[in-house]
């Protein structure tokens, strides 16, 4: 247990904060200090990230009844929060990159002037702990000491975003310990915006109306304002291990991407991979990370489904880790037909957020199971049967587990260093142009393939050429610096990389025909591709190259049991160049947003595409 001071009005914040310091680093101390006097919380607490924390937190939490303990025997260790109904997504338009010059935040980022935004949020953040406790929240992204690790601290007012925190990361005195005087690491200071005055009773999820969510990449802080909701709170996740981490990796020759681990063995040859894969939020990435293969000779095991950092290592390969240690997935969908995996990992010690409860104090959302619970308390805490109308769950319910709960997890995951990578996938939701799977000709082609990912923006627009969204490296809200700079970073990375590079390819599992189906069955069914990508990696297959790329040639993909796929082949991998030069126009207008800081050898590529498509 850390320990927990009142800070009474006869010493100083700054007594308190360093009586109760479990460190003894000054710099911590005084940012800390700087902190509680501006917020003024009742109580400091430092967490350790033990289990007697956990234990006191939440049952504080369940008292208060801002959590609900679901049932023992059928989920132990887990509970459900419910959230203020207007405070259930991250808030992009809330989101902002405070860089010192606006170009440096790009075209796709909202942009605030450092000191402006500072001046802005200080009237809020004034008093904003007032009749809270401030917990202190050391935490480690990748194993302390790994080559490829990183090192931060949240102050946050929410005890749920303390929970949430222990799970998603490694949290506590090791990670404390790991920051010394003179390192670098990352300051995240998070508010729910709802200070108490005295004897005012609490609400089940205090925030407020008005949200921040800011990131300033040149001094490594984060400041979040308002929100109780994951991505807003969870200052690790996207805030820190995409944004800050991205330009981070821009200064000093790494890469943080949005993208799932995986590691396979050709349990023939005993030879192990590992690749990464980069697609847009809800185009995948937690299915395929737990993939269950559905061909024999491989085994594929889980590294992690969300965030990857890739940097290079001493033998000249590009080494990557997960930096988290939870899953913090969307529940709706996930079922025992979709992802087996991923509700055998939810058997215990989840966080659940804004799901239904069923009544033997068990939880539920759509799609869990084939059969439809009679009664529920649905995600707001009201009656619900199968007839109200309206879904028990909040479509964007999600729960927070433990990745060590995962059954295919891979020892890798506690590995140091990280695992080199052999190939690197993009992909998106692409019911037209774009073929099941495409080798990229060069590294330069597939950063031009991952600059220019698209997906549909909804089924009613499927099919249509000018209705794509664009959303590069699956990058888009989570870049922190501007986005034709990082594509240059890209490129640079291939150069260093040279020969080691892992190889690019480009997927797409959601092709479909004039009927309006999907052309490829999916799920376990990828693992057939992932089959052909590791076959071209290891040099065992041919292909056949084409305008956009290198593609299964004849007979090279393995349909041994669903040879009614067969049919679909042609038009799994059609390629129609007339589309495909409407797309160019498209793409062309895109670069166009980001004027001259596009890298040359990006409209290189597009001009060669060109002229392999006219051909
Ligand atoms: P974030 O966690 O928000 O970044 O998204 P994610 O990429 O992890 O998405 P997730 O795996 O949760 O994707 C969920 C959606 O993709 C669900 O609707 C799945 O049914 C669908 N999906 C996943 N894999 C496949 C597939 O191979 N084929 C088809 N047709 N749908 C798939
Ligand atoms: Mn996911
Ligand atoms: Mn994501």
């Amino acid at each position: 247990m850390g320990s927990t001071t009142t800070l009474e009005a006869d010493a100083t914040i700054a007594d308190k904060v360093s009586e109760g310091a479990t460190t003894t680093n000054p710099e911590v101390v005084k940012w800390v200090t700087e902190i509680a006097e501006l917020t003024q919380p009742d109580q400091v607490l430092w967490c350790d990230g033990s289990q007697t924390e956990w234990d006191r937190i939440t049952a504080e939490m369940v008292e208060e009844g801002s959590l609900i303990p679901l049932d023992k025997n059928r989920r132990p260790g887990s509970f459900l929060a419910r959230s203020h109904p207007g405070d259930v997504a991250r808030v992009e338009d809330r989101t902002f990159i405070c860089s010192e010059n606006e170009a440096d935040a790009g075209p796709t980022n909202n942009w605030r002037a450092p000191d402006d935004m500072r001046a802005e949020l200080e009237p809020l953040f004034a008093g904003s702990m007032r009749g809270r406790t401030m917990y202190v929240v050391p935490f480690s992204m990748g194993p302390v000491g790994g080559a490829i690790t990183q090192l931060g601290i949240e102050i946050t007012d929410s005890p749920y975003a303390v929970l949430n925190m222990r799970i998603m990361t490694r949290m506590g005195q090791a990670a404390l310990d790991g920051i010394v005087p003179g390192s670098e690491w990352v300051r995240t200071v998070h508010s729910v915006g709802a200070p108490l005055e005295p004897g005012q009773e609490d609400v089940a999820w205090p925030c407020n109306d008005l949200k921040y969510i800011t990131h300033f990449p040149e001094t490594l802080e984060v400041w979040s304002y308002g929100s109780g909701y994951g991505g807003n709170a969870l200052l690790s996740k996207k805030c820190f291990a995409l944004r800050i981490a991205s330009v981070m990796g821009r200064n000093e020759g790494w890469l943080a991407e949005h993208m799932l681990l995986l590691k396979l063995t050709d349990t023939a040859n005993h030879k192990t991979y590992h690749l990464s894969a980069a697609f847009p939020s809800a185009c995948g990435k937690t299915n395929l990370a737990m993939l269950q293969p559905t061909i024999p000779g491989w085994k594929v095991e889980t590294i992690g489904d969300d965030i990857a950092w890739l940097r290079p290592g001493p033998d000249g390969r590009l080494y990557a880790i997960n930096p988290e240690a939870g899953f913090f997935g969307v529940a709706p969908g996930t079922g025992e037909s979709t992802n087996p995996v991923a509700m055998e990992t939810l058997w215990g010690n989840t966080i659940y957020t804004n799901v239904a409860l069923t009544d033997e104090g068990d939880v539920w959302w759509e799609g869990k199971t084939d059969e439809v619970p009679e009664h529920l308390i649905d995600w707001q805490g009201n009656d619900w049967t199968p007839d109200s109308g309206r879904p028990a769950a909040h479509p964007n319910s999600r729960f927070t587990v433990p990745i060590q709960q995962t059954p295919t997890l891979a020892d890798d995951w506690y590995g140091q260093d990280g695992v080199p990578l052999d190939a690197i996938l993009f992909g998106g939701r692409r019911a037209t142009n774009v073929p099941l799977v495409a080798q990229s000709l060069s590294w330069q082609h597939g950063v031009f393939v991952g600059a220019t990912i698209s997906s549909e923006k909804t089924a009613a627009q499927e099919g249509t050429v000018g209705e794509l969204r664009r959303d590069p490296f699956a990058m888009l809200p989570f870049c922190g610096y501007n986005m034709a700079d990082y594509w240059g970073h890209w490129l640079d990375m291939g150069e260093r990389l040279g020969e080691h590079a892992p190889k690019i390819f480009q997927v797409n599992w959601f092709r479909k025909g004039a009927d309006g189906r999907y052309l490829w069955p999916g799920f376990g069914e990828n693992s057939r591709v992932i089959d052909w990508i590791i076959r071209r990696v290891s040099g065992q297959v041919e292909g056949r190259e084409t305008a956009v790329g290198v593609l299964p040639a004849e007979g090279e993909l393995n349909l041994d049991g669903i040879e009614e796929v067969e049919t679909e082949l042609d038009e799994l991998f059609a390629i129609d160049p007339a589309s495909w030069l409407a797309e160019c126009e498209l793409t062309e207008e895109f670069f166009g947003r980001f004027g001259e800081r596009v890298p040359t050898a990006l409209r290189a590529e597009l001009a060669e595409l060109r002229g392999r498509l006219d051909a």
